[in-house]
């Protein structure tokens, strides 16, 4: 695997901003661009190849870094699916989406957080990824800067800079729940900055943005005369309580979405976003001409998400998470990985390792060469502090949990 260090300069890696490209950059000869050359590849891709090449001789491994449900998604999803195969009807929609689906989604934040959201701050687009990828050509200029918790979900800086934008990271750790602050946000804040992106729950950390503290970011970037991006992709995938989408702060929230975690819809690329209206027109013609329209088959499977029964489904899996978390979060911390800042959400636990190892890259690898268990290194979230932690999922089954958990006793040679 090519190392990340090739593609960005060391000094903007070390800085934690990524720098427009220049004329000496230019005069690089290759086939690729030198966007191509610098984005990251996931370290854990690494260790998926070792679990892969270690297979016919040890078997298969626990894998803890699965960043996606390990459910089908709800039945009447499939049943809507058959149907629509069945018909054939298959062709492109509405940039924005089928209006049926975007009323749909409306409701559902009428519904579940007492929001009243207009069709013309809706867009249906292929994933949350897609949503970050249009909001991010909607609102930067060459040069602008995003401003991103580090560590936080790795594919952030390229939808930034795969749009002509520079990431400006802010350090965060468990002191305040791996959430930046209004101190931290107004100290990074220079004349390019246009956005901050913020997650709640969060990935690798599953913390959330309590409202209190959510509300006095949008305030601060709103005085900063910025734009408040939060990725909501867990919003529904909190452990306790139900708390109100991050929309509640206004309608100059840009909020991202999706169905595949909530709906186990992974593979159907879809999600959602809800921007001003004027933000939502760009995007509409950003997406005719950049795809034409999200997914038809997926965008009418996941009209049958919202029924109740499909609603019943999802509640069972988020149930299954926070039983699953409960139980490995509590094993690995008897066995000695600390836990600094516990999951409210999603299905992860960012856990320090540095009482068992100084480098927990080197110490994922062991941890799979030896004994057959895959977590993800915290260098895969960013540059703070990443020898310190290791991302656990708990996507998979209980039993799936305890078998890793003997390994990683035996590994420790605690059992
Ligand atoms: C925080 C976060 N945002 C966005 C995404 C992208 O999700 P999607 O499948 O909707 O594109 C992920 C996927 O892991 C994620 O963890």
């Amino acid at each position: 695997m090519r190392d990340k260090d090739q593609g960005a300069s060391k000094e903007s890696r070390q800085s934690g901003r990524f720098k427009p490209v220049t004329i000496a950059d230019m005069n690089h000869r290759s086939n690729l661009s030198l966007r191509a050359e610098a984005t990251r590849p996931f370290y854990v891709m690494e260790l998926l190849a070792r679990a892969a090449a270690r297979e016919p001789v040890y078997g298969p491994s626990i894998s803890m870094v699965v960043g996606e449900p390990d459910f089908p998604p709800p039945a009447p999803v499939i049943r809507a699916a058959q149907q629509v195969l069945e018909l054939g009807d298959i062709h492109y929609t509405h940039a924005l989406g089928m209006p049926e689906l975007r009323q749909a989604i409306a409701a559902d934040y009428l519904r579940r957080d007492g929001l009243s959201v207009e069709m013309n701050r809706i867009a249906i687009t292929s994933g949350a990824s897609g949503a970050l990828l249009l909001v991010m050509a909607a609102i930067l200029n060459p040069g602008d800067e995003v401003l991103i918790p580090d560590p936080s979900y790795p594919c952030n800086r390229e939808f930034v800079s795969a749009m002509g934008g520079v990431v400006r990271t802010i350090a965060v750790d468990a002191s305040t729940d791996f959430q930046p602050t209004v101190a931290a946000v107004e100290q990074a804040w220079g004349p390019r900055t246009r956005a901050l992106l913020v997650a709640s729950p969060g990935n690798p950390t599953g913390t959330l943005l309590g409202p209190q503290q959510a509300q006095l970011l949008a305030g601060a970037v709103r005085r900063l005369g910025g734009l408040m991006i939060i990725d909501e992709i867990y919003q529904r995938l909190v452990f306790d309580g139900s708390p109100r989408s991050l929309l509640t702060l206004g309608e100059d929230i840009i909020s991202v979405n999706s169905f595949s975690k909530t709906f186990s819809m992974t593979g159907w690329r879809l999600g959602w976003l809800v921007a001003p209206a004027e933000i939502v027109a760009a995007i509409e013609r950003l997406s005719q001409n950049l795809y034409i329209s999200p997914a038809s088959l997926s965008q009418r499977a996941a009209l049958a998400a919202f029924d109740p029964e499909s609603l019943e489904i999802a509640e069972t899996y988020r149930q299954r998470f926070k039983a699953q978390g409960s139980y490995l979060l509590a094993e690995l911390q008897r066995l000695g990985f600390g836990l600094p800042a516990a999951p409210h959400g999603a299905f992860y636990g960012y856990c320090d390792v540095s009482g068992l190892t100084d480098d927990s890259y080197q110490f994922c690898l062991d941890l799979c060469d030896r004994a057959g268990v895959l977590m993800t290194p915290g260098r895969d979230f960013g540059d703070h502090q990443p020898k310190r932690y290791v991302r656990v999922s708990y996507t998979k089954p209980l039993t799936v949990l305890q078998e890793g958990i003997d390994r990683i006793n035996r590994f420790l040679n605690k059992g």
